[in-house]
């Protein structure tokens, strides 16, 4: 009996151990960590449960029989974090370079389909060179498998995907199919196409850095969500960001116990938006002053900077906070901060998070290069994030609520629930400037007519009052009082209950 007992213990050993100890020092000579010191990080201490762990590639071809490696270069199971149940798997690039073969998928495969069951999140740690090669069509059968579950899982529960190392060709599908990414600077890139091949058919020379580096995917491309130093502070934040979700689309985000009272006033924020309707300031300060103890969890913080989005907490609920952003293109919407704040908001809906929206916008950006990217239809995706989704909605205008702007950032026409006005709010078709030349275009050669006429459109429309009186604003309010405000709100909203029609599925402008 002692020896059986004595054996499980030496398989697991071997298990423990991958690809080698001389493949460890590799990858910790890269400033990465291996797959099991990763999950140590991520879950609380002593909770990970593995499964398969004895699990073996089944290819015989390349000499492919003597070379198996207990797990397959992929660890797999669940613990928690924080005391909440997740399942993740982690790539174990000692093992063939943490490619996936067919056992490997099935084993990812095996954890997403529990995870759906069981109705909680799912956490990937990507550190791949792609499909096992040796394996051909079984491994591109395998990362299909995969995907498919990423597609039925996708709105279900939250599937986070962290990329610590190389993630290329099919392996990028399996992570942008997931709600979240996040990178590892200088130790991860994510490429469809690598350097190599680039150079041979398009003549390109680029780094794999460059090309699929986090600064390439954080701030150009959008593809990931945030990036990290390094493994130890990726894995801290995705502790941090776990703890704002829900486990699944069937549970509410959980409460956290709050020492910030709900009715904390703050006073500079009456001075927070300037005289001069020119002069920007940061929306993130208001953001900050109306969370839970300051504490803003940031999504795609580097892209489209003029729209900020990001999970707060109010009277310990998570909130998903969306806001222009005067620093940054006067806080214009263009198409990149549509489809980032779309995307966001959907998110949010799906998982029963409610929406703040602060809006302070001039406008939609105009342009060739807007209208030619297809501004139109990227709007449209905000537009319509808002106005399907059903979870609590309040909103407040800090400045500027312009034109189709007005429209787009979550108005009480878009089904909001409470909109609320700072008495610094201008709410109109466009500013007093623009407005009166166009008005007035005859009278542009008198300067006295088109002072007073633009008085006269200030005083009219360049206030909350005007919709105020319409209903379109529930209420004006003291700036330094947001917080009490909006955490009132969101605890009057907390049983709310709407449904959208019946469809199959809606059509997303895309
Ligand atoms: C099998 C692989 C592998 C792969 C790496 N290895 N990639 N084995 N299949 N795809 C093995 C190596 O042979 C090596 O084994 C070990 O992993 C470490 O690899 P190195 O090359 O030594 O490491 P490094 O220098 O860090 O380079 C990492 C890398 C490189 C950039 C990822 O290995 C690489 O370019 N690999 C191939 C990437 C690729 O083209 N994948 C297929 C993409 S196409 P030893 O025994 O020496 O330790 C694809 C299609 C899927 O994925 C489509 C689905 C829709």
């Amino acid at each position: 009996m002692q020896d059986i007992l004595e054996q499980l213990e030496h398989r697991r050993a071997q298990a423990r151990l991958g690809g080698g100890q001389k493949r460890i020092d590799a990858q910790h000579a890269k400033g990465k960590l291996t797959a099991r010191e990763r999950i140590e990080l991520l879950l609380d201490p002593d909770s990970f449960e593995e499964f398969d762990m004895f699990v073996t590639h089944r290819c015989t071809d390349f000499e492919m029989g003597d070379t198996k490696s207990p797990g397959d270069g992929v660890i797999t199971g669940w613990g928690t974090i924080n005391g909440r149940k997740t399942f993740l798997f982690a790539q174990d690039f000692t093992v063939f370079g943490g490619s996936l073969s067919e056992s490997h998928a099935r084993k990812i495969c095996k954890i997403q389909e529990m995870a759906i069951k069981q109705g909680a999140p799912i956490i990937g740690l990507n550190d791949s060179g792609g499909a096992r090669i040796q394996e051909g069509v079984s491994a591109l059968a395998g990362y299909t498998d995969v995907f498919q579950n990423n597609i039925l899982a996708s709105g279900v529960i939250p599937q986070i995907s962290v990329i610590m190392g190389p993630s290329a060709g099919g392996a990028v599908y399996s992570p942008a199919l997931t709600d979240f990414i996040f990178m590892v600077r200088d130790t991860s890139y994510m490429f469809l196409t690598g350097p190599d091949v680039l150079k041979t058919v398009t003549n390109e020379v680029v780094t794999a850095e460059e090309l699929g580096g986090a600064k390439t995917h954080t701030s150009k491309s959008s593809v990931a969500d945030g990036a990290f130093d390094n493994d130890m502070e990726a894995l801290a934040e995705i502790r941090r960001l776990f703890d704002f979700l829900p486990l699944s689309n069937k549970e509410k985000p959980p409460v956290r116990k709050v020492f910030d009272k709900p009715d904390r006033l703050d006073m500079s924020l009456d001075t927070l938006v300037p005289e001069n309707p020119n002069i920007p300031y940061d929306m993130h300060e208001l953001i900050t002053k109306v969370a839970d103890e300051g504490d803003f969890y940031e999504i795609q913080a580097d892209f489209a900077k003029n729209i900020l989005t990001g999970f707060i907490r109010l009277e310990g609920r998570t909130v998903g906070v969306v806001g222009n952003q005067p620093m940054v293109l006067a806080g214009c919407i263009d198409s990149d901060a549509s489809r980032k704040a779309a995307r966001f908001v959907r998110f949010c809906d799906a998982f029963s998070i409610p929406l703040l929206t602060l809006v302070d916008v001039p406008g939609f950006l105009p342009g060739t290069s807007q209208e030619f990217g297809g501004v139109i239809k990227h709007g449209a995706k905000l537009l319509y994030a808002f106005g399907e989704a059903t979870v609590p909605k309040v909103t407040v205008i800090t400045r500027k609520a312009y034109g189709g702007a007005y429209c787009v950032m979550s108005p009480k026409h878009l089904r909001g629930d409470i909109n609320y006005a700072w008495p610094t709010a201008q709410i109109a078709v466009m500013g007093a400037k623009g407005a009166v030349e166009i008005l007035h275009r005859k009278d542009l050669d008198k300067p006295d007519v088109i002072a007073q006429k633009t008085a006269e459109y200030e005083e009219m429309f360049l206030s909350p009052f005007r919709a105020a009186e319409l209903g379109y604003i529930d209420e004006v309010i003291m700036p330094h009082s947001t917080r009490r405000r909006v955490c009132r709100a969101f605890a009057l909203l907390k049983d709310k209950d709407l449904q959208n029609p019946w469809k199959k599925h809606d059509n997303l402008p895309l």
